[in-house]
């Protein structure tokens, strides 16, 4: 069995692929190295694109590490009889706890105390924050890692509000509403959970932030579209919005204009990047290919 794993990973998960068959990994022309591959793997960075398959005569699985799809062209696999998996749920509790660590800090002023000191700095009267207990959480998409985010916030006190159309889960964590605008009225933190989809695209926009509450904090560890950056800069700058933690952003890496505001905090879509989460996906991913590449 010939494996292609285009983007990096984890040594370990390396490890455990290679022994299920000859391992080709970060080949430097993926394309190439796809001419007689059985599988390919992938991250974020790599698109699996038509242009990348066309010689991909030989390949039956896609194995996303991961949970969006957004970078593989599922028409053009469906049409080469190509099966598209992903790992989704061996990252979920990572990135609810990610969501929440860049809550908490954000609240708190964590990252600025941090930059202050690391630059010499004492300036303790201008980093007073705000606690999360007794605060309306507002998680839009409750799915898997929504609902985790709802579980570890109802635990610190918090009163979560989702917005998800039906079908969804209800585990008595949070109150559905069923207007979007109901949610944005009432959250004093808002949490995005869901896929990037043409109805999730830009669905955090002027209108929306509009009708949000003065003092609004944002966290987006789901998908850079779901945000329009133009009008976040514009919410972050006026004060609308208190701050916004961003994890995922429409090109990574992200060098756009929302680097330059001080009430806007970054990481580098880290959001499965958990040991943890790894070995999950990890073993995962051993699981697909050997189910798929099986006979
Ligand atoms: N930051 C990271 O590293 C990272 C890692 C994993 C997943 N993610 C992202 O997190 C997001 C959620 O992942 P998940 O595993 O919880 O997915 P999931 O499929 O379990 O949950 C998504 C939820 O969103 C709901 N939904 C879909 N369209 C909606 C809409 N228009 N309005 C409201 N709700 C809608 C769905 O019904 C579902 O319940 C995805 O965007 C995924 O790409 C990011």
């Amino acid at each position: 069995m010939r494996i292609v794993i285009a983007d990096q990973m984890e040594e370990e998960v390396v490890a455990g692929i290679r022994k299920l068959g000859d391992v080709a990994y970060k080949p430097a022309d993926v394309k190439a190295a796809l001419a007689d591959a059985d599988a390919l793997i992938v991250r974020s960075a790599t698109k699996v694109t038509r242009e990348l398959l066309a010689g991909a005569g030989k390949l039956r699985v896609v194995a996303r590490a991961g949970v969006g799809l957004d970078n593989v062209d599922q028409k053009a696999c469906e049409e080469k009889g190509i099966k598209v998996m992903n790992t989704s749920g061996a990252s979920t509790n990572a990135v609810a706890e990610l969501a929440l660590a860049l809550m908490l800090a954000m609240l708190r002023n964590v990252q600025k105390a941090h930059h202050q000191m690391k630059s010499g700095l004492w300036d303790k009267k201008n980093l007073t924050g705000s606690e999360v207990d007794g605060k309306t959480l507002g998680v839009i998409g409750y799915g898997r890692i929504g609902a985790g985010l709802a579980a570890k916030a109802k635990a610190l006190g918090m009163t979560v509000i989702a917005y998800n159309p039906p079908p969804r889960r209800e585990d008595g964590n949070a109150e559905f509403v069923g207007k979007l605008d109901a949610l944005l009225a009432r959250a004093d933190i808002i949490s995005l959970h869901v896929p990037t989809t043409p109805q999730t695209a830009n669905m955090i926009n002027r209108g929306s932030i509009a009708k949000m509450k003065d003092g609004v904090y944002i966290v987006n560890t789901a998908r850079g579209d779901i945000i329009d950056e133009d009008a976040l800069y514009e919410g972050c700058k006026s004060g609308k919005i208190a701050g916004a933690a961003i994890d995922v952003y429409r090109q990574e890496p992200y060098k756009g204009k929302l680097l330059e505001l001080d009430n806007v905090y970054f990481t580098p879509h880290l959001g499965a990047s958990t040991k943890e989460a790894q070995a999950r996906i990890g073993a995962e991913l051993v699981k697909i290919l050997k189910e798929e590449l099986k006979g």
